[in-house]
């Protein structure tokens, strides 16, 4: 996997002048170490180091994808920044609605005036908006190297090219038939990491862009998984989050099939993992297993993020989501019956293809009576490809708007009264980073993802304090170090 130390090492051993290995890994070391040649060549030229900025747009897959990035660019030579205003500068894409596509074309927009004052400087674009052939079409002539997500883990290879020809380079796969998961890493937190734990969506919910540009449903093997655990655990990490689209499928394809539960109990039982999140289960198909072990194993976080998309069982069924508005409130009163402290978040989209006022009041009916902690709304957005953006009936933008305020202020509402019931409790949290608004503040998170912000010392960032909850603000608190 990534140990950083042993990477350097074998770095330094690969022989330069041999052909380019086969195997995955190896060929991968091979590419490093050519490019920290070059880089270091132009550092000189330069006089000063190059650096390196990833800029990542969209969910925490891509986000532990840019802790790979970053990996390779640190140990090819660049100094990381989080200025755009860098030599090399990598966009890791998102394009599950428009505004992620239109954010990235922003970005893009701005970083051609930087290219221009900055003749050293090279600009790559990868991930999921590029498995679009029109958003290749469209950025291919201003950008100096695109690839998508199947080959992330060429990076180091196409950055070489890029680097030894000073030429353009465009590598797009449309299927991956291996995961390669060896890539050095830099993490963003010293104390938690994403891990991926599978790959793509055999779901096809008729609105999602997701298995279109992300590829056939495949997990990782289990042993590889817990290894990157422990090595994580060694490295300082307390906490960890399993990543996958629809984690109740893991295991599925496996030569030796294992449920997700059975994997959630073996991460949480590593030596030095004081809690273990994931993300996300389907409601279709989230397993009794699943309730039990998250209830029996008190280092699995109090919370499950449910995606509900609409309370509409006509909606449900257009979406292709395979579960009744009766069947999600049924599931969430099971897991709030049976984890004492849960916190139940969701994701909504309104103004879906012939969604009419109706739909959205049985959404709303739906967040009343499950009572959510949080919820991410979403304005449906069509994605090119898919069913639902070929339907006929979309919903006009003004009509959308209205229904979208009233779920979002129940939401609101839900999400306050939950909080609130929380109100003079000590609870275990996570001192994650300095409060960025608050001078001498801290914020740190809750088993169940809630966010308390408590007065007290940086030295204490990356443990777990207890924290007296002495101030709703909504949906956060201020709290108190006990
Ligand atoms: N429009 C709006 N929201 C979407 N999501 C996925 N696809 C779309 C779309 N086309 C939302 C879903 C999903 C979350 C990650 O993004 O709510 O759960
Ligand atoms: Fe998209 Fe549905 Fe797969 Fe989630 S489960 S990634 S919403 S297709």
């Amino acid at each position: 996997m990534y140990d950083n130390q042993k990477f350097e090492e074998e770095i330094a051993a690969v022989d330069l002048n041999a052909p380019a290995p086969q195997d995955e890994h190896t060929r991968e070391l091979y590419y490093i170490a050519k490019l920290k040649n070059i880089i270091s060549k132009r550092s000189a030229e330069a006089g000063r180091p190059l650096t390196a900025c990833t800029v990542t747009f969209g969910c925490q897959m891509n986000a532990r994808d840019s802790e790979k990035l970053s990996g390779t660019l640190s140990r090819a030579g660049f100094v990381l920044t989080d200025s755009e205003n860098a030599d090399f500068v990598i966009f890791n894409t998102c394009t599950v609605r428009d505004n992620a596509d239109q954010r990235t074309f922003g970005h893009l927009g701005r970083i051609s005036h930087l290219k221009k004052q900055n003749p050293r400087m090279k600009v790559a674009v990868c991930g999921c908006m590029m498995q679009e052939q029109g958003n290749v079409d469209r950025i291919h002539k201003s950008v100096d190297l695109i690839f998508g997500t199947h080959n992330i883990y060429r990076f180091a290879e196409y950055l070489f090219e890029v680097y030894d020809t000073d030429e353009k380079i465009t590598q797009i796969w449309n299927r991956s038939d291996q995961i390669v998961e060896s890539q050095p890493t830099e993490r963003k937190y010293p104390y938690k990491s994403g891990i991926n734990i599978m790959f793509g969506c055999d779901n096809y919910c008729s609105y999602c862009i997701v298995p279109y540009v992300r590829g056939r449903e495949r997990s990782r093997e289990p042993v590889d998984i817990l290894r990157e655990v422990e090595m994580l655990a060694a490295d300082g990490v307390k906490e960890v989050m399993l990543l996958g689209q629809n984690v109740n499928s893991y295991g599925r394809g496996l030569a030796d099939p294992i449920s997700f539960a059975a994997l959630l109990r073996e991460v949480a039982q590593v030596d030095g993992i004081g809690r273990v999140r994931f993300m996300t289960p389907h409601p279709k198909d989230l397993s009794d297993e699943l309730i039990e072990v998250v209830r029996d194993t008190p280092n699995i976080a109090r919370h499950i993020h449910l995606p509900l998309q609409s309370g509409s069982d006509r909606i449900l069924k257009k979406m292709n989501r395979h579960y009744t508005k009766e069947q999600y409130i049924a599931l969430a009163q099971k897991i709030r019956d049976s984890i004492e402290d849960v916190s139940i978040t969701t994701d909504i989209i309104v103004g879906f293809p012939g969604e009419t006022e109706e739909d959205v009041n049985d959404t709303i009916d739906v967040i009343e009576r499950v009572g959510f902690d949080n919820a991410y709304t979403f304005i449906y957005s069509p994605r090119r490809g898919t069913p639902a953006a070929r339907m006929e009936d979309q919903v006009p933008e003004e009509k959308v708007h209205e229904g979208f305020d009233r779920v979002l202020a129940t939401v609101q509402h839900s999400a306050k009264e939950r909080s609130m019931r929380l109100q003079g409790r000590v609870m275990e949290a996570l001192i994650e980073e300095p409060n960025a608004q608050k001078e001498g503040y801290l914020t740190a998170r809750l088993s169940n993802n809630m966010i308390v912000h408590v007065p007290g010392d940086i030295s204490l960032i990356g443990t777990f304090r207890p924290v007296l909850l002495k101030e709703c603000r909504g949906f956060y608190y201020f709290g108190e170090l006990q």
